[in-house]
């Protein structure tokens, strides 16, 4: 109440319009969150006409140059989610006044890919500056990079506005871990507003892409959750993940077509071979009724797995922080908020 100075003579009127202006704002912003869902399809369709053409063009260098490109995106747009929604907080780097998530130890020695939303950033500055949002680029890449490795197409509702903060604190607290148990891992997507059913289908993600020795070696020195890798597989395992050192070697959770999307990951979980402890928990845990018989359905039905993923992704694209979509920006250079 600043305008405290006004003579007592003048209050009814000010405090008549100072109601009127709280009604006013509060009716605006109850209608911001009821006009959920604001995401749309056709968002940028005058403003950046070619915003797809050019986020796939960019991808499709991406990962012919590399598959695991494929990989670190999808996976970035997950990260980037489930951390105070999909606002591009996951992009923002390290400053004097703002702590990035990238140093977060979950994130650390694991995230990449960063460099080629860069270089799609650059195209689309010059092309239609100022418009297209850094969390919008990762969902379009992301729903991209799954296609040019096999995987289904989906559309992708549009109109996300980039954070100005990064959630250092919440990567550990949202973002599951290998070590984590089964029903741990069910409540964190399930804070997402994520169902059983869409924790299955996504982390089906895990059918391209690496994990690091330092995520599978309890798996495959202890007994964290039944093994039945065959004597080849598991000294395989061990000779790229040493009981000691090697944190950083890597290797392909999908073991019969690494970079290939499809349901072979879920199939390498019916004989107990996943990588990730996890993973596996899907299928072995004995809280896992529901999640076992999803793991089935999907390792026999392709086409369940395509559909139920680009629903769940669409879903997953979804998460939203209604205060970076209120006091949210568009990002000039995805690494740094604008100044
Ligand atoms: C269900 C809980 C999940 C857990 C516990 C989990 C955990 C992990 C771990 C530990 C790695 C290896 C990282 C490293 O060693 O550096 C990984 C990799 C990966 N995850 Fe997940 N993840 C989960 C869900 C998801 C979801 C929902 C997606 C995307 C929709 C996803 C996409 C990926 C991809 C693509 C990789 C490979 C990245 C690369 O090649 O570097 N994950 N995940
Ligand atoms: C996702 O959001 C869009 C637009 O906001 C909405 O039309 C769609 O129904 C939502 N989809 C899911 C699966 O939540
Ligand atoms: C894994 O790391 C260890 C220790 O740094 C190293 O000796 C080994 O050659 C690596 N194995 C592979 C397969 O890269």
């Amino acid at each position: 109440m600043a305008p405290l100075s006004t003579t007592h003579h003048d209050q009814p009127k000010l405090s008549i319009l100072l109601h009127l202006v709280l009604l006013v704002f509060s009716v605006s912003s109850y209608c911001l969150c009821a006009a959920e869902p604001y995401l749309t399809l056709d968002y940028y369709k005058s403003a950046c006409p070619t915003v797809l053409e050019i986020v796939r063009k960019e991808m499709e260098c991406a990962v012919l140059s590399d598959p695991r490109n494929a990989a670190f995106i999808v996976r970035l747009h997950f990260h980037d989610c489930f951390v105070q929604g999909c606002d591009g907080s996951v992009l923002l780097d390290d400053t004097i006044d703002l702590q990035g998530e990238k140093e977060a130890s979950i994130n650390k020695n694991s995230l990449d890919g960063f460099r080629i939303i860069d270089r799609i950033k650059n195209k689309l500055e010059s092309d239609c500056p100022g418009i297209v949002s850094c969390a919008d680029i990762l969902t379009v890449a992301a729903r991209d990079a799954v296609i040019l490795v096999g995987g289904p197409y989906w559309d992708v509702p549009l109109g996300r506005k980039d954070s100005t903060t990064a959630g250092k604190e919440l990567v550990s607290t949202n973002i599951p871990t290998a070590e984590e148990g089964l029903l741990s891992i069910i409540s964190k997507f399930q804070y997402q507003d994520l169902s059983v059913t869409d924790m299955v289908a996504l982390s089906g993600a895990h059918t391209i892409g690496m994990a690091r020795c330092e995520n599978f070696r309890g798996r495959i020195y202890g007994n964290l959750e039944a093994t039945t890798f065959s004597e080849t597989y598991l000294s395989n395992l061990r000779s790229i993940c040493p009981a000691i050192g090697g944190d950083n070697n890597v290797t392909a959770m999908d073991y019969l077509t690494p970079y290939f999307f499809d349901n072979s990951f879920y199939q390498t979980l019916l004989k107990g071979g996943g990588v990730l402890n996890s993973d596996q928990e899907m299928y072995s845990s004995l809280f896992g009724i529901q999640t076992k018989e999803l793991v089935t359905k999907y390792a026999h039905d392709a086409i369940a797995f395509f559909e139920q993923f680009s629903d769940s992704m669409v879903k997953l694209g979804n998460i939203t922080n209604s205060d970076s979509f209120v006091n949210g920006e568009v990002r000039r250079n995805c690494r740094f908020v604008n100044t």
